[in-house]
């Protein structure tokens, strides 16, 4: 019997017929609650530290799936304001032997107000549930701190905390919204309008793998000031050192990211060190088995997500972390 059917569809046929899956996964068996290094966050009650990333359900159709299988917290999107259709082209690819991802997919999603419609069916609720936000790809630059505020407003009574994600490759020039022109005047705005709001929700920001460490630290020293409630580390990377399976363009997950997230997940715990009061610290990018899980969160990580793993091991990727950490 094959164990991993879904590895032989084609990838991005295997990532459209999911949500079915865990739908009709979700009806056998419902919510499954794995308690190990269970944590309390603002008041957000986590049994495990152990999530899904960003991109995995982008528009909040399958939580009841993702519940089903144990995790720990889900991040859905990203999303943006209106609806937006992929990238054009090829938009996604797997090598199951370098056990990596590549993906130039743009934000495709189905927009905030069709995640709204499927936060409010929810007839119960199981993990912390985090909603990452972005821009459209036709929003300019200057103008990119409305579309979030938009999916702040549009989602805030529905999710217990918001993702900025401004690292993603396949957006034309996001990624310049951390660059010293912007990156104070696209973050304050945010915070300030979610400070003001009457149940203001935490924020956090994805970082960019692809950054020196005077870069990292400069990002890690104004978010501090403004405000932010954490950080993701890290999105994709458009690192291709000997990596020769995947186009130029656009963004790669699993094996070969993992070094360089670890590395910056060390950079981000060592330089917030006494600087830190409640931020958490997210880490994501090359967590492949239960092991890296543990590695992760031994350097300091606080939480931890998956999108490779769910590919090559599969949901049942939170029970296999699960059963070794309670053995
Ligand atoms: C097909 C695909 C789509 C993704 N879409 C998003 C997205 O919409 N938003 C986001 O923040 N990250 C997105 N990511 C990045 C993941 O959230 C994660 O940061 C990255 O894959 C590294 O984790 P991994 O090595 O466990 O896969 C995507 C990744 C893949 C492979």
């Amino acid at each position: 019997m094959v164990r991993k059917p879904w590895l032989l569809l084609p990838s991005q046929l295997a990532h459209d017929v999911s949500p079915f899956f865990l739908k009709l996964h979700s009806w056998l068996r419902p919510s499954k609650s794995y308690s190990w290094k269970s944590l309390t966050w603002k008041g957000l009650k986590f049994e495990n530290p152990l999530g899904i990333a960003g991109g995995v359900d982008k528009n909040g159709d399958s939580l009841a799936g993702w519940w089903s299988f144990g995790a720990g917290f889900v991040e859905l999107g990203t999303i943006t304001p209106q609806p937006q259709t992929p990238n054009p082209g090829k938009i996604m690819m797997r090598n199951i032997k370098e056990l990596g991802l590549w993906n130039k997919m743009g934000f495709p999603n189905k927009g905030m107000q069709h995640c709204l419609k499927n936060l409010q069916a929810l007839k119960s609720r199981h993990t912390p549930v985090f909603a990452n936000i972005g821009k459209n790809r036709t929003t300019k630059n200057e103008d990119a701190h409305l579309d979030y505020i938009q999916v702040i407003d549009c989602l805030n009574n529905e999710v217990d905390a918001f993702v900025l994600n401004i690292s993603s490759p396949n957006t034309k020039n996001l990624r310049d919204l951390f660059s010293k022109n912007y990156f104070f005047n696209f973050l304050n705005p945010i915070i300030s309008h979610n400070k003001n709001l009457p149940n203001p929700k935490p924020l956090l920001i994805k970082l960019s793998p692809d950054i020196q460490q005077e870069e990292l630290f400069n990002l890690l020293e104004i978010s501090l000031q403004v405000g932010i409630d954490g950080w993701i580390v890290s999105n994709t990377t458009t690192d291709r050192n000997n990596l020769d399976w995947a186009p130029q363009q656009g963004g790669i997950s699993g094996k070969h990211l993992a070094a360089i997230s670890r590395n910056l997940l060390k950079d981000c715990v060592e330089y917030l060190k006494d600087k830190r009061k409640d931020q958490i610290i997210i880490s994501c990018g090359g967590v492949l088995t239960p092991e890296d899980v543990y590695d992760r969160l031994n350097l300091g990580a606080d939480l931890v997500q998956v999108y490779s793993a769910l590919v090559f091991s599969g949901p049942n990727f939170f029970k296999s972390v699960a059963r070794e950490a309670l053995s």
